[in-house]
């Protein structure tokens, strides 16, 4: 019977106490999002399983440990999205996106599902903010993916947080650095795991991203890819530091980041926290130029980032940082009777029209108890709504906060309430306060 009463492992409820949390956040990342031009796409949360082998890579760890891939009544191989990037990149190629005006600027807040052992900061399901700008070759473009990450974590307040950024070049001169890193490791294969021993052949590069703390380890003293960049990835990867110093983000270079995910070409990035511990990677990127090309497309350059939004969360809470209060019981309204109940209803549905939060009685409770009940509820306001209410056609509206109370007709209540609700917000502002542009 726990099966029934348990969530599965990595996973977890987002409860009603907590979600104005993920609301804001997911609010300022999108508002953000559309500061920046991006707009919103929406992709399914499965998709062929072929999809994602071709995209985030067969040698990763993502494809061979973490996917949850399964056959559907039909006998098609579906996967789970594990990241957001190859649907949205199948969708842009599915619809002809690639006839819009380019760059294709999209945003995004998925789901997403990794079979990884859970720990603060890292679960089977999660949630990422991403934006993908598909069309532009520029390293204005991965500056600009950058900045925007960057401004998301101002917008929210969040302090301590790193930017670190690597290129791991374009597959030309990637071929000499992988040449230098299998020559690296044979040398160590035999304390290798098993997959980064099977990594060695096919892509040397994954064992850098090992997750054993062995082939970690040994990978600490591999050799960088920067020292491997030609020309044009070198020229491309100054250009970028150019900006986000024009832009006054700050940075540090780290060789050692490679990513986890295949689809990279030159500039990669990571915001790191210190705050979460072990898992604090907030938001990773990076520049994709031959993903659109690898899944049938004509080649088109891309950059783009996931951010976690439950680590972002985590951070947050770490911080110390406020959130919004959730939206509060504006009034609620204490009925005695049935005609009295009809009356609050018709009172309640003309308040929430005009975007009040309007409660009233829905379990037959005596009047105590639903004066209890608003309490619970923090209501700011509440009202008694009885025969002799109906018969003067005027109510006493009380302010919980301060006990001051107020009487209004019933004939233009919700103007009036509207109009009261107006006053005490103004109130609360001083005149001499200076407006902030
Ligand atoms: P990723 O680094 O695999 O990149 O994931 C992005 C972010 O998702 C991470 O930085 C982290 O905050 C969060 N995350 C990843 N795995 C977990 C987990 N198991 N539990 C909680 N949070 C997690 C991508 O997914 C790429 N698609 C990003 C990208 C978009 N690159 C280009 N465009």
């Amino acid at each position: 019977m726990a099966l029934l009463t348990k969530a599965p492992r990595g996973t977890a409820d987002l409860l009603p106490s907590e979600s104005h949390k993920i609301q804001y956040i997911e609010q300022t990342v999108m508002d953000v999002a559309t500061a920046f031009g991006f707009h919103e796409i929406r992709v399914p949360v499965f998709e062929h399983a072929e999809l994602f082998n071709r995209s985030v890579g067969e040698t990763t760890d993502v494809v061979q440990k973490e996917m949850y891939t399964f056959e559907d009544n039909g006998g098609r191989s579906l996967s789970l999205r594990p990241e957001g990037t190859a649907g949205v990149v199948r969708a842009f190629l599915e619809h002809g996106l690639f006839n819009e005006p380019l760059p294709q600027k999209l945003s995004y807040l998925v789901s997403c599902y990794r079979y990884e052992k859970p720990q603060a900061g890292r679960y089977r399901e999660f949630h990422q903010f991403g934006v993908e700008c598909i069309g532009a070759a520029s390293p204005a473009a991965d500056a600009e993916i950058i900045s925007l990450a960057n401004t998301v974590f101002e917008a929210i307040g969040l302090r301590d947080i790193s930017l670190e950024i690597n290129s791991i070049g374009c597959p030309s001169c990637r071929k000499e650095y992988h040449k230098a890193l299998k020559e690296y490791f044979t040398s160590k294969e035999s304390e290798l795991c098993g997959t980064c021993r099977d990594r060695l052949e096919r892509n040397p590069m994954r064992i850098l991203d090992c997750k054993s703390p062995i082939c970690k380890e040994i990978a600490r003293e591999a050799p960088t890819v920067l020292d491997y960049l030609c020309k044009d990835c070198q020229e491309h990867f100054d250009a970028v530091k150019s900006y986000l110093e024009a832009m006054e983000i700050p940075f540090s270079v780290n060789p050692r980041i490679v990513r986890g995910l295949d689809y990279y070409t030159r500039t990669v990035f990571e915001f790191v926290s210190s705050s979460i511990g072990a898992q604090g990677t907030v938001c990773g990127g990076g520049r994709y130029d031959g993903l659109v090309g690898e899944l049938g497309g004509s080649p088109l350059p891309a950059c783009g980032f996931g951010m976690g939004i439950e680590r972002l969360r985590l951070v947050m809470e770490n911080q110390g940082i406020d959130f919004p209060e959730a939206q509060r019981c504006n009034l609620y309204i204490v009925s005695t009777d049935r005609e009295s109940s009809l009356e609050a209803a018709r009172i309640a549905s003309e308040l929430r029209s005009n975007g009040i939060c309007c409660e009233y009685d829905l379990c037959g409770r005596s009047v105590k108890a639903q004066m209890k009940h608003a309490g619970k509820l923090g209501a700011d306001y509440t009202m008694v709504l009885g025969t002799d209410e109906l018969s003067s056609r005027s109510v006493v509206v009380k302010n919980m906060q301060n006990g001051t109370t107020q009487e209004l007709s019933l004939e233009d209540f919700s103007i009036a309430f509207l109009r009261m609700n107006i006053d005490q917000i103004v109130g609360d502002f001083s005149l001499d306060a200076p407006i902030e542009i």
